[in-house]
């Protein structure tokens, strides 16, 4: 029992990488707020993790008011917040950049960008000392994303909003570190390589992991691994860091 005693929010908790975390949360012994604004796949979630630990909150990251309201229900039900997974990403147009629409770009950094930095904002002084934030950032936060510039401009733009609150949250000893995850055998992915082939460009899934050098996808299961690692006491002095998950695409 890693998380035993500690409360989490996990946001984008109905999606993949969301709802593995929150599973193996609970498995841990926390107890977890799942958030997403797609009530339907947050009632399928609840199903199966069932209410003893956790409770599921339909919300938009991109709105403060929601923000707001699923912490104050994390302290109300739980008495305070020690973990934030703040995760719910969206992968936006994908294009090459003559031709990525203009209100894409702006709705991806909507979500993946303004979203994250109105959960630091909001949920950071609410968390209890010795807590820890883990915001989903990407390989793309890392590199260029040629066909999804919007994308890889906010993936880029959470490591400086994690920097900032890692050194805000300091003197509190509140660690805040980025996750990069690689090509995760996902819905995401899937959505991806499809608007590729809209594109013309239909390569077979080879082509992607000749790219990795374990030549393999990472499950959401492995993001979620690391994901405890970081929410655990066991990182208690791992803060500012930006931490690939991706079998080594990133060498
Ligand atoms: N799947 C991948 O290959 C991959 C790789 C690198 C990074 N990521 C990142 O991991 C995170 C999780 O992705 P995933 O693979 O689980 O994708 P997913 O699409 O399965 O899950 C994302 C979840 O976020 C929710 N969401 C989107 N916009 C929201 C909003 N405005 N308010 C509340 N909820 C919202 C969606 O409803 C969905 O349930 C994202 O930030 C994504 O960019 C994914």
């Amino acid at each position: 029992m890693r998380l035993a005693g500690k409360a989490a929010i996990v946001t984008g908790a109905a999606g993949n990488i969301g709802l593995a975390t929150a599973r193996l949360f609970v498995k841990e012994g926390a107890k977890v707020l799942l958030v997403d604004r797609d009530e339907a796949s947050l009632a399928a979630a609840m199903q199966e993790l069932g209410s003893g630990q956790a409770e599921a909150l339909a919300a938009d990251v991109t709105k403060p008011a929601d923000i707001e309201r699923y912490a104050a229900r994390a302290v109300e039900r739980f008495g305070g917040i020690d973990i934030f997974f703040n995760n719910a990403g969206i992968e936006g147009p994908i294009a090459p950049i003559e031709d990525y629409p203009d209100d894409g770009f702006e709705r991806v950094m909507a979500v993946n960008a303004t979203g994250v930095f109105l959960g630091v904002k909001h949920v950071l002084p609410k968390m209890r000392e010795w807590g820890s934030m883990i915001i989903t950032s990407s390989i793309m936060g890392l590199r260029g994303g040629v066909r999804g510039i919007g994308y890889s401009a906010s993936k880029h733009a959470v490591i400086g909003i994690m920097r900032a609150a890692a050194k805000h949250a300091g003197p509190r000893h509140i660690r805040v570190n980025t996750i990069h995850p690689g090509f995760v055998e996902s819905a995401m992915f899937r959505r991806i390589v499809e608007e590729n082939v809209k594109l013309g460009i239909d390569v077979p899934d080879e082509f992607y992991l000749k790219q990795v050098p374990f030549g393999t996808f990472v499950t959401p299961h492995e993001i979620a691994q690391t994901v405890l690692f970081l929410a655990s006491d066991e990182s208690r002095q791992v803060t500012g860091q930006t931490i690939a998950i991706d079998g080594g695409y990133l060498l």
